[in-house]
């Protein structure tokens, strides 16, 4: 046996490609990270035999194992692991399927060496010990497997362990407690385990949670790649915690299987990791409305009530929410008729409010005969078994009904015949005319102390591929919600389908939005939640928003308002609380409270224009949303780190006032020039300024050259037609902005019913120039009034519109139906019909 190194790593004697056995015994790290297996002996992987060049990359022979280097495309690079049987066998519950490389690949296999290179990519594979390197086109070190501890496997538990700069920034890893930057506070890093968890009232330092997603991305000198473990198992990331410059992942079981993804810019990476593994779909727009939810509303009455007082008060909303106390005994698809005698009637009302409502699908029927999911379950073997065959069973919600409290049973979603039969069972509440279904304790969360979740041995079919819940886990809450997703498609195929989870794992995003659940009504769960939406923003999931308020406890009306502002631009915006607390509506907190979030609220209205084109941009692109600043500007170090503020899209940052009591805030602008959203003050970028704040601040400041779209207060999405777009166009010598709209509820996007407009503005000391493209695609809004305004433009005298001279109407003049502009205070306004056509408009100075 040879030492490797003094780090306890021991190997036999190496003899080249044959027979290489790199026994090691792993102390430290690995025990850390396994304790359960801290005794076994460890082997690092070694080739056995010369490397093999395949038609799509490279394969590393170990014994009846063999290591593999494929070509996804010339910028994503696979590893992977198997017995050599397996290779053929390839299933992942994240990654989409994807097309054969058709790109330029070149495999050099060599004595010491082997190389596998795209266009874009080289990865070195050091034969002895086995160690992989990927380096970019201009031969630099990107990602470099650790030189002491490489990859290694002990039984059915592997580890891989990589080289961490002290120059790296690490993100990622989904819904995570923690800063934005898991290098942490000093380098200390963060270790960080993946195992869906219902965590009541978690705080800070709570790991895991609800949402598995092992993906990271790393940022070194502005320049990102992406690292994705697609494993389902319990795993684990250690980012430079046990060994400062060592990033360490592995799983408990599985393959070892990752794609290594390269940018350069971290939005490539963001980019190409949502093509392995799906984007967002197109959101309904009411769903990026304002939500208001508790847990509970009921009776009838009551909701009626809510529905009635958001409308006399004048305070927007789109859904109400109905959580478990709507359902007959907590039983999934049973309504409880004596707190709601006809839903179908109520909804009907509702809906002619402008309200829709969702509805809440756990994953637990009830074991109850007579009951029907419990008898078709049982009738179409639905139900996971456990291992001697038997139907497994647990307490969940309705173990705790009043009457005839009993445990429930648990779908056994990895089954396409599950999946389908669930799917139909909304029928009836879709028929009712229900809007969307809410999926909770889907980690699964079993009240069996102390794991609260299934044993780990209950069986699932997993379609012909039979495996137990220590596979099935972390991607029960993802197949729950492609059930319902599926479901509501074939239900009803011309409705985009909306479904709201708490459980799931990478890929999820194609079927779900996200909150990451019971969150703690104090200020440091607020602050908590910017840099958990970003992290989940950056691992694929880009349509979340926590419990405004918090779920487990009560907010002051102070930091209600806070949270509520911060949630302006959270994707998804609803307010949520516990059982039993005290309301906590908008208006619950005072009239003063009530004014400034009526306000919150109404800009979330106003901008919906805005957030629904750069939801779409999301949804096309797999860039969120919700941004990190880095992810505008990689290069400048002031952003790696930035945990309270965030960009909306490329050209909105957001500086929520988020700590209790203060009186100012300090806000880093990058560099360029800035505008203040409320008044339309130019600011120098590329400093910190500090603000004097109120109860009602909410800092915003918009990019130099954006077009921000928005339009009138709105009471809920269905009274947004007709009204005027209102595009406010920011300084800039040359920019431009992108429009998207569609019929912002069906399908039929997809089949071209889509309007994209390109607006561009030019500059010089003469003239401004707009230049608006004709609409691309064949849907026309209705008839409707286009303002423009440039900020800050006071020195325009003359205006023409293709060529033709515009009226210009005196400040305050009535208001005139005709076009025209007029010089107002915040800059020069332009009022035209909109139409599809293209448009050139110059302002004269
Ligand atoms: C747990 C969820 O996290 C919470 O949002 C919900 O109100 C309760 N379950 C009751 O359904």
């Amino acid at each position: 046996m040879k030492q490797i190194s003094g780090s306890g790593w021991r190997s036999a004697k190496p003899r080249p490609f044959v027979a290489v056995f790199c026994t090691v015994l792993i102390r430290g790290l690995l025990m850390t990270a396994f304790p359960a297996t801290a005794l076994a002996d460890w082997q690092a992987l070694a080739m056995t035999d010369k490397p093999v060049a395949t038609a799509d990359g490279l394969m590393l022979p170990d014994g009846d194992a063999a290591l593999t280097i494929t070509v996804i495309n010339d910028a994503v690079i696979r590893v992977r692991y198997t017995d050599k049987r397996k290779l053929a066998l390839d299933r992942s519950f994240a990654v989409l399927p994807q097309k054969p490389y058709q790109g330029k690949l070149s495999v050099d296999v060599g004595s010491n060496t082997s190389t596998v290179r795209t266009p874009a990519l080289r990865v070195v594979v050091q034969h002895q010990p086995l160690r992989l390197e990927f380096f970019d086109r201009d031969g630099r070190s990107l990602d470099q497997d650790d030189a002491e501890q490489g990859m290694a496997r002990s039984a059915e538990v592997f580890r891989v362990a990589k080289r961490l700069r002290d120059d790296e920034q690490v993100y990622g890893f989904g819904e995570k407690t923690g800063r934005l930057n898991k290098r942490g506070m000093g380098l200390g890093g963060y270790h960080y385990t993946m195992w869906n968890s219902d965590t009541y009232g978690y705080d800070m330092s709570i790991d895991p949670l609800y949402v598995s997603v092992p993906f990271y991305l790393v940022l070194r000198e502005g320049r990102a790649h992406g690292i994705f473990l697609d494993n389902s198992f319990r795993s684990s990331f250690d980012v430079g915690r046990d060994s400062r410059n060592r990033l360490s992942f592995g799983a408990e079981g599985g393959e070892l299987n990752y794609y290594f993804i390269h940018g350069p810019h971290p939005k490539d990476v963001v980019a190409r990791y949502t093509e392995l593994t799906g984007r967002m779909p197109m959101p309904p727009r009411w769903a990026l409305g304002f939500h208001q939810s508790r847990w509970s509303y009921y009776p009838e009455a009551r909701v009626r009530l809510l529905a009635d007082t958001f409308r006399s008060k004048r305070i927007p909303a789109d859904t109400l929410w109905l959580d478990i106390d709507y359902l007959d005994g907590f039983k999934p698809f049973a309504w409880n008729r004596e707190y709601f005698p006809d839903p179908a009637g109520m909804i009907r009302d509702l809906r002619q409010q402008g309200f829709r409502v969702v509805t809440i699908v756990d994953a637990h029927p009830k074991k109850e005969v007579g009951y029907r999911p419990y008898d078709e379950g049982i009738a179409g073997n639905h139900f996971v078994k456990n291992p001697d065959g038997s139907v497994f069973e647990g307490p969940v919600w309705p173990a705790n009904a009043k009457k005839n409290p009993g445990n429930s049973v648990f779908p056994d979603f990895t089954r396409a015949a599950t999946r389908a039969w669930w799917g139909g069972l909304h029928q009836e509440l879709l028929e009712q005319g229900v809007a969307g279904i809410w999926n909770d304790m889907n980690e699964p969360a079993v009240w069996i102390p102390p794991s609260n979740t299934m044993p780990l041995n209950v069986r699932h079919e997993n379609d012909g591929a039979p495996t137990d819940q220590r596979e099935i886990h972390n991607v029960y809450g993802l197949l729950h919600t492609r059930a319902t997703f599926e479901g509501l498609q074939r239900l009803r195929p011309e409705l985009r389908p909306f479904v709201l989870t708490r459980a799931s794992f990478a890929g999820g995003q194609r079927y779900a939005a996200v909150w990451p659940g019971d969150n703690t009504a104090d200020w440091s769960s607020l602050r908590q939640s910017l840099p958990m939406l970003m992290g989940m923003g950056l691992s694929g999931f880009s349509f979340v928003g926590t419990d405004i308020g918090g779920f487990a406890g009560y907010p002051s009306p102070e930091l209600f308002t806070r949270w509520l502002q911060a949630a302006v631009f959270a994707p998804f915006m609803r307010a949520h609380t516990e059982q039993a607390t005290p309301d906590q509506e908008p208006w619950s907190f005072g009239a003063q409270h009530e004014a400034i979030n009526r306000r919150a609220i109404e800009l979330r209205y106003e901008l919906l224009p805005q957030i629904y084109k750069v939801m779409e941009e999301a949804s096309r692109t797999g860039v969120p949303a919700l941004r990190p600043l880095f992810l505008e500007f990689p290069t400048d170090p002031q952003t790696w780190s930035r945990d309270d503020q965030f960009l909306f899209g490329a050209d909105l940052l957001v500086a929520p006032v988020i700590v209790e009591g203060v009186s100012q805030r300090d806000i880093y602008l990058p560099a360029g020039d800035w505008f203040d959203y409320w008044t339309g003050a130019l600011q120098r970028g590329g400093q910190t300024i500090r603000v004097p704040v109120s109860l009602s601040s909410l800092p915003i400041y918009v990019r130099a050259g954006a077009f921000v779209f928005h339009q009138p207060v709105v009471q809920h999405t269905g009274e947004m037609a007709g009204l005027p777009l209102q595009v406010d166009i920011y300084p800039a010598s040359d920019s431009h902005g992108e429009w998207y709209e569609d019929d912002g509820e069906s399908l039929a996007y997809q089949r071209g019913e889509q309007s994209r407009r390109t607006f561009r503005q030019q500059r010089d000391r003469h003239a401004t120039t707009l230049t608006i493209s004709a609409s691309e695609g064949r849907y026309r809004p209705a008839a409707r009034q286009l303002d423009l305004l440039l900020v800050g433009e006071h020195a325009g005298k003359r205006v023409l519109v293709n060529g033709k001279l515009l009226a210009q109407q005196a400040p305050n003049a009535p208001a005139s139906v005709g076009p025209h502009w007029t010089q107002t205070e915040r800059g020069l306004l332009i009022r035209l019909a909109d139409d599809a056509k293209a448009m050139q408009i110059s302002i004269q100075h």
